[in-house]
Order: C-alpha cells, then structure tokens, then sequence
C-alpha cells in the first residue's frame, strides 16, 4: 500500500509476486491443456494410435529387404550412411549452402513420403531450397542406373528400418491422391 504507483511502472514483471495480473490463471490453465492434448500422444505413447483410418501394413518380403540393402550399399550409403543413418549435423547447412544427406530411418523424415514421391526423388533427384548452385543436391538415378525393381527393393529396405508407427503413416500416404512435386531440375538459376 505504501508503494509508490510509479515504481511498479518502472520494472513490471520482474519479480512476478503480486505484479501478476488476475487473468494469467487463466493461460496457465490453457497452457496446461495444450500440455496435455500435445504431450502424451507425440512422444510417451508410441502404440497407441489407433485412429479410423488405419490402414493394413504391408508385410515385407525378406528377400526384396535384403536385395534393396545391397542396392543401398552400392548406390546410396556413400551419402546417406551405412545403415542410412544419414550425416551427423544433417539439419545444418554445410559450407556451401547445402543440406548434408538426411537418415532414411526413423530419425529423418523420409517415412514422411509416399512410395510415389520416393521413387520420383530417387529418379529425379533433388535440390534444397538453399542449394543456388547448378548441380542437384542429391543426383538423379536414371534407369541406366537403377531398374524400377531396384527402386522397389531399395524402398522395401528403408521400410524394415521404420516403427510400425512411422509404417502406418507412411502406408497411408501411399492411399492419398498424388501431390504434384516441382520438378528439382525446373530452377537452376
Ligand atoms: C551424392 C550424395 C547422395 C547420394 C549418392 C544419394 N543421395 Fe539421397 N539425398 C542426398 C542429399 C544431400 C539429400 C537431401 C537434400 C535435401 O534435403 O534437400 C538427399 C535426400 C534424399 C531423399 C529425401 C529424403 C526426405 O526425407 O526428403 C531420399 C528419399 C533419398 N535421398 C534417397 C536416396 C537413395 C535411395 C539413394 C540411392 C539410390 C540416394 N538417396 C543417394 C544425397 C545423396
């Protein structure tokens, strides 16, 4: 009572004590429920994702795994790593702008994409949006280079490295419509 109005003008939420204002409780409430929509579902409950539109998970023919393991050692872990791991820092830029080769397993984000998109990455190639330099960031594998199978078995490996969650995701892009991708050749500059 014997402060002077002025003083609390002058620093207004340092202390937080009773500077707080009534309707914070109210956030704090929101942001308690956003905590609990958000939180338990994206990261302690792996298996519990039992939506209406799951779909069946293909089961994997070992054989096409093993195969497409091969085909990955001979054309693709030189960048993306044995066992696709991918490059350390592959979220960074490197010295020339580019985004390192990204992890095909779980840790990256090509679960994200539909057998579709993959195999036109694959077949295209693909340029970073950072990337102002002529050639692609990752280069094209025409068919001289990898058959439509090897495509296929080099995709049923990436799959044996996925969470039977990241397997149902990416099974139901494969059920959506076509998303037209830009052409990585298209820019160039
Ligand atoms: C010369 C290095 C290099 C080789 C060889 C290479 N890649 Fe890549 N790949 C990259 C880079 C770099 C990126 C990331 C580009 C970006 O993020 O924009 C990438 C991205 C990808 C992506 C997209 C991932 C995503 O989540 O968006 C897929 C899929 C992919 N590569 C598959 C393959 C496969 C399969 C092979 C072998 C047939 C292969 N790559 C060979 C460098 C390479």
């Amino acid at each position: 009572m014997g402060r002077a109005p002025g003083a609390r003008l002058a620093e207004p939420r340092r202390a937080g004590g009773e500077a707080v204002p009534r309707r914070s409780s109210s956030s704090l409430a929101l942001g308690l429920l956003l905590v609990l929509a958000c939180g338990p579902a994206s990261s302690a409950q792996p298996a519990a994702r039992s939506s209406p539109t799951s779909v069946p998970i293909p089961t994997l023919d070992p054989g096409q795994v093993s195969r497409g393991r091969v085909v990955f050692g001979q054309h693709c872990a030189s960048c993306h790593g044995v066992d696709a791991h991918g490059t350390p820092d592959w979220q960074q830029p490197d010295g020339r702008g580019d985004l390192p080769a990204p992890p095909h397993d779980d840790t990256g984000h090509t679960w994200r994409h539909s057998d579709a998109q993959l195999s036109e990455i694959i077949r295209g190639g693909l340029r970073d949006q950072f990337n102002k330099t002529p050639e692609l960031t990752m280069p094209p594998f025409q068919t001289d280079q990898l058959s439509d199978q090897q495509i296929s078995d080099v995709l049923a490996y990436l799959k044996s490295l996925w969470s039977a969650e990241h397997r149902q995701f990416q099974e139901e892009q494969n059920r959506r419509p076509p998303i037209p991708m830009p052409s990585p050749s298209a820019g160039g500059g």
